[in-house]
């Protein structure tokens, strides 16, 4: 376990489990339609890329970049978009892919911003969810895990761009972000 680390919360087989179990729903769930999956840079790269390869159908993939963090550990409310879609949304249906959901800032702003697009349909699948953080409710179709609000990283998430590629998802040491 890396030095900073205080305990692992999901180890890398438990976290492909349940994506596994996620996947599948998503396969039947859409089976047929035109799916777009849109990850959200740049947390929801590992869990997208591990999401898609279990999703046995064909799906476009898009990225977009939208900020509301900086360098901090709390929101600004304000949404950035730092990268747009390359491709429309227009009668796509669309899964909006994300590591983690804390305020709901971040996905009511991109939810709303796809339904303006005019998408079909606008689902969300996040792999944790920080439900004690939520600020805005948001209608979440898919997630992996509810989780407590305490600072995790690993597999995607980080604290100051570090500990983004470790294969787990672990609680950082408080004194580190405290
Ligand atoms: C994280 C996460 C979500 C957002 C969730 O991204 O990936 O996009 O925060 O927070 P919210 O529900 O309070 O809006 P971040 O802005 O840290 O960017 P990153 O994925 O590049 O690390």
């Amino acid at each position: 376990m890396h030095k900073d680390i205080e305990a692992i919360l999901f180890d890398e087989e438990t976290i492909l489990k349940r994506i596994a179990e996620l996947a599948k729903q998503i396969t039947e769930d859409y089976k047929g339609e035109n799916l777009t999956c849109i990850c959200i840079l740049k947390g929801g790269v590992f869990f997208m890329t591990d999401l898609l390869k279990k999703i046995d159908m064909p799906v476009m993939m898009d990225f977009m970049d939208v900020s509301s963090y900086g360098a901090s550990t709390i929101s600004s409310g304000q949404v950035r978009i730092i990268k747009d879609l390359e491709h429309s949304v227009k009668d796509r249906d669309v899964l909006v892919v994300e590591d983690i959901i804390d305020t709901g800032i971040t996905l009511n702003y991109v939810v709303d911003l796809l339904k303006s697009r005019e998408a079909k349909s606008v689902e969300i699948v996040t792999l944790l969810n920080k439900k004690d953080r939520r600020e805005i409710e948001l209608d979440i179709k898919y997630c992996g895990f509810d989780i407590p609000d305490y600072f995790v990283v690993g597999y995607g998430l980080d604290f100051d761009e570090k500990y983004r590629n470790l294969p787990y998802i672990g609680y950082l040491k408080e004194e580190l972000y405290k």
